[in-house]
């Protein structure tokens, strides 16, 4: 964390989906978040090439991984919303954190994470964030752990314009993005 700047924060979003609920949930975090701490969306993984080892050997990873390289190193932290599919990571997200751990100087490596989620499910995306916090182990990544945001029945909880209407979600929120605050302060990237 850069002394004095506050933590900046580069968000990743798991869907691609124009009416995402993870992407309607990470708009609501500005209000919901200390004043320290502020937003950045990285680019959207769609745009990441399917992982191809021969052409990372025969010419380094493309410049779309590059650039979410690039926008993880210079984050204090990393924010990864996303939703489950079939009890695990969606796999444009999957895809877009193997290209990431083949990139020189692994930029997740010691860098404070966060995950949230919302689904439909009554379960939140609990199964995603568990296999995804597996995954994150592998790259060395600081995960935070609790509280958790796991946003279920998602339909009931945002209105019809996308935002984050449920008092409830939005005080845990409050907590944990107040927790991960601290705990990114107190673990410095390298
Ligand atoms: C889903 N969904 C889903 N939900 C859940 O709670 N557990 C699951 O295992 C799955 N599996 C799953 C697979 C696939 C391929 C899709 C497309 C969807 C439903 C999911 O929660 C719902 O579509 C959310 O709205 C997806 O999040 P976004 O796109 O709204 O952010």
């Amino acid at each position: 964390m850069r002394e004095g700047l506050g933590l900046n924060v580069l968000t990743i979003c798991g869907s691609a989906r124009a009416g995402s609920y993870n992407a309607a949930l990470l708009r609501a975090l500005p209000l919901l978040a200390p004043g320290e701490m502020a937003f950045t969306a990285s680019i959207p993984v769609i745009n990441i090439p399917h992982y191809d080892f021969d052409l990372q050997n025969a010419s380094g990873p493309p410049a779309a991984v590059m650039e979410l390289a690039g926008t993880i190193r210079e984050a204090d932290a990393v924010l990864i919303v996303s939703p489950e599919y079939n009890y695990s990571v969606p796999g444009l997200l999957k895809n877009a954190i193997d290209w990431i751990s083949r990139v020189p100087k692994q930029p997740l490596a010691n860098k404070p994470v966060l995950i949230q989620s919302v689904s439909n499910g009554i379960l939140g995306g609990a199964r995603m964030q568990y296999h995804l916090r597996q995954v994150l182990v592998a790259l060395d990544a600081r995960v935070f752990t609790k509280p958790e945001v796991m946003v279920g029945l998602a339909a009931s909880k945002f209105d019809e314009t996308g935002k984050l209407v449920d008092e409830a979600t939005q005080a845990l929120i409050r907590t944990q993005l107040a927790g991960f605050l601290a705990f990114a302060k107190e673990q410095p990237t390298p």
